[in-house]
């Protein structure tokens, strides 16, 4: 594996469960694999989880790692063709990724959704240059389009939690205040799907994802009738894929418009996606929602935003597998990693 985007990458993903789990009990084993090799993890955007497990799995693998947030110490870097650079840029990134290339054996690229242009970020501007111009293999550490090395954690999870052999897993939208990339629910929904569960997503009429992520999945838009049965529910939010909205929180658009429809909730007329109006605050996942399930486990990537996205009883209760999905990231990412030092890198 030279790069790894997507669940595609893995080739069979039961073999890559079940080679994941024999990382998780031997983490130390292979430190021979990065000796005197040089992860590179480049950051366009925040992270906590991301950030340490990635390390620590490189780490793991005996591997020098160096980190670089390339809007806090860097040169702000230009990342479009043909533009006179007499703004605050002072480099393109045409030259800095060859650079970097020179000083890594991998690297990963964290670089979210910009929403300036579907087609950019659906064409994944940064992380394909990365590809094209660095010379050493690259991997997603969530990029505009997905988010693998989460998706992959998370099925580690499921693996490890199920008790029936195919689980009803139901992956919902819940209200948020900005407006986050579709990255972690097109993976998850992808991954999910492709584990072989009975996939499930439910969200409002106008949060349709990207129909290639979804594919094989079940689209529920009543979030009751989707959590009836579920063994595992995966709440995130996500901004509208769908145009003429894309990128854009759609309670907060219904808000400006200033319309009210007639069940008294913020209107927004969207007949050709058959929205009117909804009550957007009644999809935070809790014990409303989970009482109709099969005594689900709750996950989210997190960060998560309390009492918007779950209530505190819910993501604080027994059933929650936020902290396991956390680790489980070292789990991935060192499995990724090794995968690729075992192929191009040695
Ligand atoms: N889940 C996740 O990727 O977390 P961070 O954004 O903190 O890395």
């Amino acid at each position: 594996m030279r790069y790894y985007q997507n669940v595609s990458d893995l080739g069979d993903l039961q073999v890559a469960l079940r080679e994941a789990l024999e990382v998780k009990a031997h983490r130390y084993d292979y430190q021979h694999l990065g000796k005197n090799k040089t992860c590179l993890l480049i950051f366009f955007n925040n992270s906590l989880r991301t950030r340490l497990s990635t390390q620590k799995a490189a780490q793991n693998l005996g591997m020098n790692t160096i980190v670089l947030d390339v809007n806090a110490g860097a040169w702000k870097l230009e990342t479009q063709r043909s533009v006179v650079m007499d703004g605050d840029k002072a480099e393109h990134l045409l030259e800095a990724i060859p650079v970097m290339g020179c000083y890594a054996d991998i690297i990963g690229v964290r670089s979210f959704a910009r929403f300036e242009s579907k087609k950019d970020d659906y064409e994944e501007m940064i992380l394909s240059q990365f590809i094209k111009y660095s010379g050493k293999p690259v991997f997603s550490m969530e990029c505009a389009t997905g988010h693998p090395l989460q998706a992959f954690a998370d099925i580690i999870t499921i693996e490890e939690h199920k008790d029936v052999a195919r689980p009803k897993v139901v992956m919902t939208w819940a209200p948020h205040p900005g407006r986050l990339p579709q990255a972690v629910p097109n993976s998850f929904a992808q991954f999910a799907v492709a584990a072989g569960y009975e996939v499930v997503v439910t969200h409002p009429h106008g949060y349709e994802l990207d129909p290639r992520f979804t594919a094989g999945a079940t689209i529920e838009y009543d979030q009751m009738k989707a959590f009836e049965g579920a063994d595992f529910v995966y709440a995130k939010n996500w901004a509208a894929y769908a145009d003429p909205y894309y990128g854009q929180n759609l309670e907060k658009v219904a808000v400006a418009g200033g319309k009210v429809g007639p069940k008294g909730f913020p209107a927004l007329e969207l007949p050709e996606l058959g929205l009117y109006e909804e009550d957007w605050r009644s999809w935070t996942v809790g014990s409303r929602q989970m009482a109709v399930t099969r005594d689900a486990h709750f996950m989210h990537c997190l960060p998560v935003r309390r009492n918007m996205i779950v209530t505190d009883d819910v993501i604080e209760g027994p059933r929650s597998l936020v902290i396991p999905e956390a680790a489980n990231r070292e789990i991935s990412a060192e499995t990724v990693i090794k995968r690729i030092l075992e192929s191009e890198c040695q």
